[in-house]
């Protein structure tokens, strides 16, 4: 893949009509001036998905979601950038320029080769496994462990031969060089025809369009370790991927619900059984990253985790960013069976999937490992309390907080105010944490400031007026001042899009603020009053603390007895000449 020439994505981008590419998923209806229709974003029943076709953009007032056709199709497809460029273009016909010798495209190129060699190896590997005599014993394995040949073929299992040369045998016949084959990490450093995957189960594991961007091992039995797993590369970062994701996306869409389990087995194992919106993070904790990603299509989490500690201690640092990303979230119980992968062997397909459709919500989970803490004394209690504070501090929203500390208090007979007392003091005594990312995620009460820069970004085209009247220091508001600067530093560029426009701006709650107000068309009734109204009222304020300044420094000057006339003279001046600018803005409004 090359990058696509700078003149060219103006053209795509100027190109794309809002209207029809979302209407290419979601059915629109025009009433009052703009287009509505059900949010693909998250699930609801009455349309509050909106869609302006002047100014190209839409926005959900429901999900917040909001932005250009590009930004659409990248979250409607989980497409990259260019990908959704290259959408656009192919739907409008559009020939598509590629730059000269860009600097990425060697990049891109290897990005794209590696891809390549990916798909040839999972292919190969699951040939081996499904066909060839070589493969008999992990077949003879996998049926063991209840997966059936179907199964197998949905996730493109493999067998690596035990050969430790046989891959680069075969990828050598296919026309790989050596040299090739040093940068893909698949083989040893000191011996390059040394594979590391041989003798294993594989796990493609594929990025959210079925790319295979990384391969698990499992080894049947013997020594070493369990499972290897590529290292990460350019095109696999492990914190981003979930594992299942792209054979389970569609059922996590249908049903707005992922099931988080721990590995490659129980992800399969889940399918297996009909379970089909199962996933896993990749051997390592679940990541803020990996909660976006799920937060795409789904707005319930259920973990289901292995029983031993190391998957307690899992579930509870998965159900803290569940709670950050502000995913529903709940805990799946299987009593004394230890993975999905178990219940499916011991006791089969129907149980498995019975036990996946309840789990305990994550606020009862807390409280019954807290409740199991307090042994009956104080310090027990006061111990069973403090455990729970991580969890209250997760919570981003201010009614969840009181509901959860409501209950807390309850089972232990305490008043709230004393847990939050407690909370709080625990938290002063981190001077050099973070600031809570609940004070963070709540949006800022416009005031005046904020309010008019809003309005003049909402219109774009008139922020010619406003700089000349008013300037960055007459804002006295640091969010008002970000937009001003992100509007200048737009003009100054000429950006043509609503896109780069928005993302000059750095404060994601204010873009959402500014494409909340687009879309509801508040300012829209007489844009052109809201904005003389809204430079005038700033320009008197302005002009009154200059004014104030002035008298304070006339003040000072003729109380210190040591004054210049010429100097006094000045300030007299300046004042008289800014009590007519103000008397003439005033009686303008009149
Ligand atoms: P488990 O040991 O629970 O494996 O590790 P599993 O997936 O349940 O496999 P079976 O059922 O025993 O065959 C959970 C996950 O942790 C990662 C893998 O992603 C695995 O699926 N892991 C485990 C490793 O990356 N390396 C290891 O050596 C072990
Ligand atoms: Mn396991």
């Amino acid at each position: 893949m090359k990058r696509i020439s700078d003149a060219c994505v103006q053209d795509i981008i100027d190109r794309a009509e809002i209207v029809d590419i979302v209407g290419d998923f979601v059915k629109l209806e025009h009433r009052g001036g703009r287009y509505w229709g059900l949010c693909p974003f998250h699930s609801e029943r009455t349309p509050s998905f909106s869609v302006n076709q002047d100014k190209n953009f839409f926005f959900c007032f429901g999900c917040k979601k909001g932005g250009s056709p590009v930004n659409f199709l990248m979250e409607a497809e989980k497409l990259s950038y260019p990908e959704a460029l290259e959408h656009i273009a192919h739907k409008y016909g559009i020939d598509i320029r590629y730059e000269q010798g860009s600097v990425d495209s060697a990049k891109d190129d290897s990005r794209g080769e590696l891809l390549e060699l990916n798909k040839r190896i999972a292919g190969a590997f699951n040939y081996v496994l499904l066909n060839s005599e070589e493969g008999a014993r992990a077949r003879l394995y996998l049926e063991k462990r209840a997966l059936s040949r179907e199964t197998l073929e949905k996730f493109q299992l493999g067998w690596a031969p035990e050969d430790p040369f046989w891959l680069g045998r075969f990828l050598k016949a296919k026309g790989y060089s050596s040299d090739f084959l040093s940068l893909t990490s698949l083989f040893s450093k000191k011996y390059p025809d040394f594979s590391f995957f041989h003798g294993r189960v594989i796990f493609p594991i594929m990025d959210p369009r079925g790319q295979v961007v990384a391969f698990g091992g499992r080894l049947l039995e013997g020594d070493g370790p369990k499972y290897l797993n590529s290292s990460e590369s350019e095109i696999f970062q492990k914190g981003r991927n979930l594992f299942g994701y792209f054979q389970a996306v569609e059922e996590i869409k249908k049903t707005a619900r992922a099931i988080l389990c721990e590995g490659y087995m129980d992800v399969i194992s889940l399918h297996q059984a009909g379970v089909c919106n199962a996933v896993a993070p990749l051997g390592t904790a679940f990541t803020e990253m990996q909660a976006k990603l799920l937060k795409r299509s789904a707005t319930s989490v259920m973990l289901s985790f292995d029983t031993d500690s190391a998957g307690q201690q899992a579930t509870d640092r998965a159900a803290l960013i569940c709670e950050k990303a502000e995913l529903e979230c709940s805990i799946s119980q299987r009593g004394e069976l230890k993975d999905p992968s178990e219940v499916l062997e011991k006791e089969g397909p129907g149980i498995l999937k019975k036990m996946m459709e309840n789990g305990i919500n994550v606020m009862e989970y807390f409280l019954q490992k807290a409740s199991g803490l307090d042994a009956g004394t104080i310090s027990g209690k006061t111990e069973a309390i403090r455990s729970l504070f991580p969890y209250l501090e997760a919570i981003g929203s201010e009614v969840r907080r009181g509901l959860f500390l409501s209950q807390v208090a309850k089972r232990f007979a305490v008043d709230q105010h004393s847990i939050e007392k407690d909370l709080r003091a625990a938290q002063s005594g981190r001077p050099f944490e973070r600031v809570k990312p609940s004070v963070i995620s709540e949006e800022p009460a416009p005031n005046r400031d904020l309010y008019f820069m809003l309005g003049v970004a909402a219109h774009r085209e008139r922020f010619v007026d406003v700089r000349v009247a008013v300037s960055l220091d007459d804002l006295e508001d640091g969010q008002a001042k970000g937009l001003y600067i992100a509007l200048e530093e737009s003009f100054r560029n000429d950006d043509a899009s609503m896109d780069a426009f928005l993302s000059r701006i750095e404060d994601p709650r204010i873009r959402t603020m500014v494409m909340e107000r687009m879309a509801s068309g508040e300012f829209l009734l007489n844009e052109e009053k809201f904005i003389a109204d809204g430079i005038k009222a700033l320009r008197i304020r302005a002009l009154e603390r200059k004014n104030e300044d002035i008298k304070r420094s006339i003040a000072l000057m003729t109380s210190d007895g040591a004054c210049s006339e010429s100097g006094l003279n000045d300030l007299m001046y300046e004042k008289m000449f800014l009590d007519t600018e103000l008397a003439r803005l005033k009686g303008d409004r009149e």
